[in-house]
């Protein structure tokens, strides 16, 4: 008997139909969603297009998917991505870091990053997750405003924390037990 691989359609988050919050092209649909093995390659896509030098090379978001695939939220309209969201739980310490959250460009601004997280964190309450961290560059300040907005705190300012000169805000959210 063959083993299914992990991912191949056996694992794939409840799909969330989200209301367009404007004019998709040709009517169709924006949802949120988990994504199966063979969208990988659209979500590098993705990642690649919102953060450029700096996305995650094809491996590592293979790896990511392995191990937090059922935390892996896209929306889709369809045919294509337009934003991705990531978190990658510790069991062991019930804590979870949000490991990506990209929205395409020209997406921005139309509330999708927020339904992304929100979804996100509504998962990781319903499995008991106690917190949720994250790093943040401390010049961006629309991801800095969405996440003070859905309960995040600033803990602390790290210096070279991805490398000389590449600081980070790390901020933390509490989830009630
Ligand atoms: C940060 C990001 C995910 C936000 O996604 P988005 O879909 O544009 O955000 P939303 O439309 O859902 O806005 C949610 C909140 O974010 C904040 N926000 C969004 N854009 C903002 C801007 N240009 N300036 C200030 N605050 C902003 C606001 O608080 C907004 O809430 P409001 O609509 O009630 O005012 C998106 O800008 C992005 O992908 N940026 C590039 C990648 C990135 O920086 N990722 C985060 C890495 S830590």
């Amino acid at each position: 008997m063959t083993t299914p691989l992990h991912g191949t359609g056996d694992r794939l988050a409840p799909s969330v139909p989200v209301t367009p919050l404007f004019p998709v092209p040709d009517g169709l649909p924006l949802r949120v969603r988990g994504i199966t093995e063979g969208e990988l390659r659209e979500l590098a896509r993705l990642d690649e297009e919102v953060f450029e030098e700096h996305a995650y090379p094809y491996f590592v978001l293979r790896q990511f998917y392995d191990l937090y695939g059922d935390h892996l939220l896209v929306v889709d309209d369809g045919g294509r991505f337009h934003g991705y969201v990531l978190a990658g739980t510790d069991p062991d310490r019930g804590r979870s870091w949000i490991l990506g959250l990209g929205i395409e460009e020209e997406w921005r601004g139309n509330g999708l990053g927020r339904v992304l997280m929100s979804e996100c964190l509504h998962q990781l309450r319903e499995e008991r997750v106690r917190e949720v961290r994250l790093t943040v560059e401390p010049a961006n300040s629309a991801a800095i405003e969405l996440y003070l907005s859905l309960g995040f705190t600033r803990v602390d300012r790290r210096e070279n924390y991805f490398g000389p000169g590449a600081d980070r805000l790390l901020m933390v959210l509490p989830l009630p037990g």
